[in-house]
């Protein structure tokens, strides 16, 4: 089967990819030619661990392309997905602009029958605009010719999207049409063999499933930091609390984290555009409304921790950031609470130093020269008065503490992860703050 995806952002070339390592032919196209003519030399926009050998591997073997000019592509594709990107508007609603003209133009450009997806998350009733989109340029052309629209979200995280592609949960589609039912099920078949649930439904079922999925996951988050935050303030451990519920299979123990709260291109935007499309319905979901205050709030938290301890006064104080990007193993930026807190810290006139095993490069974009980019978490935290942890990649996870107390003025540890023992740091003459504890 050939396929052609539209958009080489995360999901379109995740897709790409792991659509070819299973025997597919697969061309990638997409506007940017910059990103096309590194995509073509083995360069990837994006760091994502096992994508490169992929990318790299079926390239080889002819069965993943990169190209600029979708017309070249479309001939003898069965499946054209979506995966543009949508930015948020001003309202916090997911801009359609690049989905809707790349809908436009394959209505333009198609001569046989198709199955359109959209892969990128869009609000419920897209694909139906989708739909309009390709009949309008189909009607241009005075053609009539059969295709179907289909509606298939990527539940696939940053940092583990080879595995969860090829290795899903389950598999949503929203399809209209028998022809497109089967066309995407044998699509998929060889991700199916190991009990991989396909589950096909009505397409504004799968259009609202994702967004409910990542509400709900942001849900559990914002919980949590509340939760926490209250654990605080009554004298109980927030991590024995953690453990305590989430051995309940009803609960369970995953996302039951606190932190710094979430960040990243899906939750927060997801988040957002689902609020903004109960608003278009005259529906308040006010669950989320409170999700994302919470969220808001608990992106200040440690930089209030610090101000607290400090007692308001951080001007020409060095502080060391372990971690950037808004989770480990990956390098995006995008709304990572990091910022925020830099932000803050600068504000008040403190010094920032700041160290990432692999998001340096794309944080500069972010940063620029406001902060200093040291080598190494040590160098980092050099005659800082404080370090603070912000993203739980495992190189900080067992720190030399001796080597780090000897390079600090003074040994004090403010943890956005909870992801060091307080009771040895202190034993150790560290002053520890986690979230949710009193301090
Ligand atoms: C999320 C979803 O998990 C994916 O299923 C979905 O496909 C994706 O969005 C998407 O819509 O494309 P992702 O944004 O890559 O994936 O990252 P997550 O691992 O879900 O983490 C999101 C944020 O929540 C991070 O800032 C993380 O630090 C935070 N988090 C996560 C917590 O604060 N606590 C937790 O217990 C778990």
């Amino acid at each position: 089967m050939k396929v052609v995806i539209v958009g080489t952002g995360y999901v379109g070339l995740v897709t790409g990819a792991c659509l070819a390592e299973v025997g597919t032919e697969v061309v990638c196209a997409d506007v940017d030619a910059a990103k096309i003519a590194r995509l073509q030399n083995g360069i990837l926009p994006i760091y994502e661990p096992g994508l490169q050998e992929i990318v790299m591997r079926n390239q080889q073997g002819a069965r993943l392309s990169f190209t600029t000019d979708l017309a070249a592509a479309l001939p003898k594709a069965e499946v054209v997905f979506i995966a543009v990107g949508t930015p948020p508007g001003e309202d916090g609603s997911a801009d359609l602009k690049y989905v809707l003209q790349v809908a436009s133009q394959i209505g333009q450009l198609m001569d046989h029958y198709l199955v359109v997806v959209t892969k990128s998350t869009v609000p419920v009733g897209t694909a139906a605009r989708v739909n309009r989109a390709i009949k309008e340029s189909l009607v241009a052309r005075r053609l009539i010719l059969d295709y179907d629209v289909a509606s298939n979200p990527e539940f696939l995280k940053e940092g583990a999207a080879v595995n969860d592609f090829l290795k899903p949960d389950r598999i949503v589609v929203g399809v209209n049409t028998m022809r497109a039912r089967q066309t995407l099920e044998q699509l998929y078949r060889p991700f199916l063999l190991n009990g991989h649930p396909i589950l096909f439904m009505d397409i504004a079922s799968a259009e609202m499933t994702k967004y409910a999925a990542n509400a709900m996951l942001a849900t559990r988050i914002s919980y949590m930091n509340d939760i926490a935050n209250l654990c605080g303030l009554a004298g109980a451990d927030i991590n024995q609390v953690r453990k305590g519920i989430g051995s309940d299979p009803r609960i369970g123990k995953h996302f039951l984290y606190p932190g710094i709260g979430y960040g990243g291109s899906c939750f927060p935007k997801d988040v957002k555009a689902l609020i903004q499309t109960g608003r278009e319905y005259g529906y308040q979901l006010r669950i989320l409304d409170a999700v994302e205050a919470v969220n808001e709030d608990q992106k200040r938290l440690l930089f209030q921790k610090v101000l607290r301890h400090f007692d308001g006064d951080i001007r020409d104080k060095k502080f060391a950031v372990w971690g950037l990007s808004f989770k480990p193993n990956t390098d995006d930026m995008r709304e990572a609470p990091s910022l925020v807190l830099i932000n803050s810290l600068l504000s008040a006139g403190a010094i920032v130093s700041v160290y990432d095993p692999v998001a340096m490069e794309e944080a500069l974009n972010y940063l620029g020269s406001n902060v200093t980019f040291a080598d190494n978490m040590y160098s980092a935290a050099e005659d800082a008065a404080a370090v603070l942890l912000v993203t739980e990649w495992n190189t900080f996870r067992m720190p030399d503490w001796a080597r780090l107390q000897g390079l600090m003025q003074s040994p004090l540890l403010f943890d956005g992860r909870n992801i060091y023992d307080d009771v040895q740091l202190v034993k150790q003459g560290f002053t520890y703050y986690g979230i949710g504890n009193a301090a």
